[in-house]
């Protein structure tokens, strides 16, 4: 999703600009785009200049380059498409040459990149436009340039100030005036800001990686802030507009893009760090106790009687999964709501409910908004199961687990999954040994098989030849059908969001149950069906649903347990699980359907890591 790079400096930044839109390439996007000011080199004969683009970051360079933009003043972006479509005249940064001005060639008195959605968009084009200004994009980011123009008197700071005031919606800003050649002024709510404390230069960008190796001294703004930026220092306003201190904190941001190593794509590589992943995220944990979430977690855990999981995509499914344990295992009830669905529905809410948010970025706009929705109606404990610690989500729930996946770039999420599974079945024994339902021995049981994972996972990725084998016929199908039952029911979900994110390919996951409901009217022998068979207490009725399908020509793809006793024969391929992982087996059986997914789109040749209309980090609605 869009992304933020702008720079207040006295040196040249813009090649530190264009690598920062290269560390956010990552988010997903269709154009790119930078503006300066020239004067802040003393070019005092050039004003606000820009370059954008609508293909990749490598391309702008070239032509940032010939148009030999040098500025120590600046701002960047890369845009994924809402209002719009992706062309050079709707990629940002935007100008406002004031009113009047009927040709893009008048000098730019304003630029401004923005990302989020501005929701009264059109009452204030119409309302600008009755004003003389005239809009050269479809966007609704333009309409905040105008304003800012229209409401300036030689201050950017009160002009930004006096802009937002009129925003409905989401947003996170950067903006430069002709005017005012060595300032760079922010602003964030709704979408994430964050401010870089370098020595005789600030710098503002979406997440802490755009900067990685430029400053490591990060504010992270708050809903409201306005930042004002300048080489020789910055000032932050909250919504008041009072002057405000937000702590200047270290983090250490890793460009991921830098190391593919020997893989093709970062999904690839991605899923090969799973059993690192999940052994980084697990270490140090040698008892089940309530401070593995954090010093207040034994007060918060013990008063609450119910969850309420909120996420979306990919997350959303870890949630399904936890559903199943949270209720089997730890007797605790448990209710999965899809974000953008619950932040908007009237629902009953429980006081001790635990509000558990799901999110690999942490800025998942829904999500956010969703656990404010919760917070609004009095459930006031949180917990978040996140991969970013310094995100947005962490910093407004009341508990936070922070797994450690590592930086995933691929837009397809896979080793954060993985890794959310091994946070949240920590929280299911947490619960269950606040319950008294966990005995010394059976802690120990579990506690061995999660530290067994890392082994099992690696002996699952060498099942990939096999996987590789089935790839190649799936790269000639247009559909898919993927069955499971109980808590491997998400896991057939999350295999055909896989599938489809990046091959292309229409496919739908059911519980196997179901099938004769509805789905199976459409098994042909044109349809494969990946069913996820581990040994457990529903494999029998699997069995029979598999059944189904065969005796109606369908061909059957089974992820089957060492020991589910399900043999290839004609039309039922096998891959064979290497152990029965028992009640840790969604972590083990998703690896084949990540895996199934990235052989199927490497074979069509699609672009795996950037699937074409989505993003890394969604953070607009
Ligand atoms: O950052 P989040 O975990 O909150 O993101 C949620 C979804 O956007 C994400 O899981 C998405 O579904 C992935 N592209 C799936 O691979």
């Amino acid at each position: 999703m869009c992304g933020i790079v702008g720079a207040a400096s006295s040196r040249n930044i813009v090649p530190l600009l264009v690598q920062g839109l290269q560390r956010l390439e990552y988010r997903g996007y269709d154009s790119c785009g930078v503006a300066i000011h020239a004067a802040s080199l003393g070019q005092t004969e050039r004003g606000l200049a820009r370059a954008r683009s609508t293909a990749r970051v490598s391309e702008l360079q070239q032509r940032v380059a010939e148009d030999q933009l040098h500025s120590a003043t600046g701002i960047a972006h890369t845009r994924w498409a809402t209002h719009g479509a992706p062309a050079v005249h709707n990629a940002h940064p935007h100008f406002s040459h004031g009113t009047g001005a009927t040709a893009e060639t008048l000098p730019g008195r304003v630029a401004l990149v923005h990302n989020g959605i501005i929701e009264n968009h059109e009452a204030l084009r119409a309302e600008l436009q009755a004003a003389g200004y005239v809009f050269h994009s479809q966007t609704d980011t333009e309409v905040i340039a105008h304003l800012i123009d229209s409401v300036y008197q030689g201050d950017l700071l009160a002009a930004v100030r006096a802009t937002v005031a009129r925003l409905h919606g989401a947003y996170a800003i950067a903006v430069l005036h002709h005017d005012e050649p060595h300032r760079v002024v922010g602003a964030r709510a709704g979408s994430p800001l964050i401010l870089g404390v370098g020595q005789g230069e600030h710098f503002l960008a979406s997440d802490a990686m755009a900067l990685a190796g430029v400053t490591d001294q990060i504010v992270y703004l708050e809903e409201g802030d306005v930042a004002d930026l300048r080489p020789e220092g910055y000032a932050v306003y909250d919504r008041q507009s009072q002057p405000t201190a937000r702590a200047v904190r270290t983090v250490q941001a890793h460009s991921g893009a830098a190391e593919l190593g020997p893989y093709s794509h970062y999904m690839q590589k991605e899923i090969f760090e799973q059993p690192g992943a999940v052994a980084d995220t697990l270490e140090g944990i040698e008892a089940i106790t309530p401070d593995i979430f954090g010093p207040a977690a034994q007060a918060t855990l013990s008063k609450i009687d119910r969850v309420l999981i909120l996420a979306c995509g990919t997350s959303y499914y870890s949630g399904s999964v936890a559903k199943y344990w949270l209720e089997a295992l730890a007797q605790v009830p448990c209710q999965v709501e899809i974000a953008s669905e619950y932040r908007y529905r009237d629902s009953v809410p429980h006081p001790n409910t635990l509000v558990v948010t799901i999110t690999q970025s942490g800025e998942t706009a829904d999500t956010l908004a969703a656990l404010r929705h919760a917070q609004s109606l009095g459930m006031t404990h949180s917990l978040t199961i996140c991969n970013v610690a310094t995100s947005a989500m962490v910093r407004e729930c009341e508990l936070a687990y922070v797994t450690r996946a590592g930086v995933e770039v691929g837009v397809a999420s896979t080793k954060a999954f993985t890794t959310q599974l091994a946070g949240l079945f920590l929280l299911t024994l947490v619960l269950m040994k606040l319950r008294g339902r966990l005995s010394p021995a059976q802690e120990a049981e579990h506690l061995r098989a999660m530290r067994h994972l890392p082994a099992a996972m690696q002996s699952v990725l060498a099942l990939e030849p096999q996987v590789m084998a089935w790839a190649q016929e799936f790269a000639e199908k247009e559909n898919a059908l993927f069955l499971g039952r109980g808590a491997h029911y998400p896991i057939a979900l999350e295999g055909a969001l896989k599938l489809k994110e990046i091959t292309y390919i229409h496919a739908e996951a059911y519980a196997a149950g179901e099938l004769k409901h509805g789905p199976l009217a459409l098994v042909t022998s044109a349809m494969p069906v990946v069913t996820v068979a581990p040994n457990d207490t529903l494999l029998e009725k699997l069995k029979s649903n598999m059944q189904e399908v065969r005796a109606r020509g369908g061909v059957l793809y089974v992820l089957a347990d060492a020991d589910s006793h399900i043999s290839a024969s004609d039309g039922v391929q096998v891959i064979r699980l290497p152990e029965h992982y028992g009640v840790l087996s969604p972590l083990l059986h998703v690896i084949p359907l990540q895996l199934l997914a990235y052989h199927t789109a490497c074979a069509r040749g699609t672009d795996v890591d950037k699937p074409r209309n989505l993003a890394k980090s969604v953070t607009v609605e």
